[in-house]
């Protein structure tokens, strides 16, 4: 209770928290001072939004920056752009669609193939309210895109990641974009064996879903990260709120509430700030298996820190994408 009084508060003032970060700091100002050159980024949904000022920004600060997006003309626009700003940025685009697990592994092969380290990987790409449908591989949208192709992606890439950090010393991130959303879903947080039940979808419970997901598998692969020894941090983080595509399915409903709540919403560049300071800070160095707001750890829903349900859903996940892959 105390620790949401004080988070209303630092919203609606932008006043820091404990970090020094509030929700008023830009992504260019978490990583004021940072030095990226050695560092190897791919940055999924990185062609808009929150995910491109991401890009624009860790690019700026010196890392390689990979943008993995399904439209590659505006992956490109992005890249020029960055380019524009700073001619010695190193972008570079890739072809991912989170919709289809062979899209997933043919980005995963292809990556692979050019030998590059890889140290930091940000799942940000997402969808939002869609109404029912299905991916190619016929899953429910939300929970293929949003999580079950970033979990299989993370699988695909992780060896790459523990390689980089073995050689480089350097500590490897992952973070999954999650939403205070994840509040909001199904009475049994995750519906695993009516995952694709459209008579009880709901667009808004089902998006709550896909980001408890984002926050349960970020948990879980902790977990296992640290088992095994391995120099990876693995956090999950809300962005804020910020008007963005995401908002395509919803935009009516989405300009009364923020008519209502406008204290709360933040511009892009604050709207980045969180999932670069999870990235680079050193301060979080060691730090795993938490969840970010405004720059600052806090606790997130009882489903969200449920131990078992972060393992169940990677046993889940798991068997459905080896399922799906013969
Ligand atoms: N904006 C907010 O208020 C807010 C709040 C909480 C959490 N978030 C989270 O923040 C993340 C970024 O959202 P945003 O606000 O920046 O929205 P956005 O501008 O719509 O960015 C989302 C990105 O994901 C990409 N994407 C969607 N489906 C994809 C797929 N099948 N394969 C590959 N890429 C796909 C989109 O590509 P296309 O352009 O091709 O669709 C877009 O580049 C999302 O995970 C979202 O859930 C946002």
């Amino acid at each position: 209770m105390v620790e949401e009084v004080m988070r209303l508060f630092s919203v609606v003032t932008g006043w820091p928290g404990a970090s020094g970060f509030g929700s008023a700091s830009t992504a260019e100002q978490v990583t004021e001072g940072t030095d990226a050159k050695n560092l190897t980024v791919i940055v999924t949904g990185g062609a808009s939004g929150i995910g491109e000022e991401t890009a624009r920004v860790l690019a700026l600060r010196g890392a390689h920056v990979i943008i993995a997006a399904r439209n590659l003309e505006a992956a490109n626009a992005t890249k020029e752009k960055i380019e524009g700003e700073e001619p010695s940025a190193r972008v570079d685009v890739g072809k991912l669609d989170l919709n289809s697990l062979k899209s997933v592994r043919a980005f995963a092969d292809n990556f692979l193939a050019r030998n590059l380290p890889l140290n930091i990987l940000i799942n940000n790409a997402g969808v939002m309210f869609c109404p029912y449908q299905q991916s190619e591989d016929g899953i429910e949208m939300q929970f293929a895109t949003n999580h079950l192709g970033h979990f299989l992606l993370t699988n695909l890439l992780l060896d790459k990641m523990k390689q980089t950090a073995r050689e480089s010393g350097i500590e490897g991130r992952i973070v999954n974009l999650s939403s205070i959303a994840h509040l909001h879903t199904y009475e049994e947080g995750v519906m695993f064996d009516q995952i694709n039940d459209q008579s009880r979808y709901s667009d808004k419970k089902a998006y709550g879903q896909s980001k408890l997901a984002n926050i349960l598998h970020a948990k879980e692969l902790s977990r296992r990260l640290q088992e095994e020894g391995a120099n990876i941090t693995a956090n999950a983080v809300h962005p804020g709120l910020i008007m963005t595509n995401l908002m395509r399915h919803s935009a009516i409903l989405m300009k009364i509430v923020k008519l209502f709540t406008f204290l709360w919403w933040k511009n892009v560049p604050q709207g980045a700030a969180t999932t670069c300071y999870v990235a680079v800070h050193p301060s979080l160095k060691g730090v795993t298996g938490k969840y970010f707001t405004d720059c600052n750890e806090i606790t997130p829903s009882a489903f969200a820190r449920d131990e078992a349900l972060a393992r169940k859903l990677w046993d889940f996940s798991n068997k459905l994408v080896k399922k799906l892959g013969q």
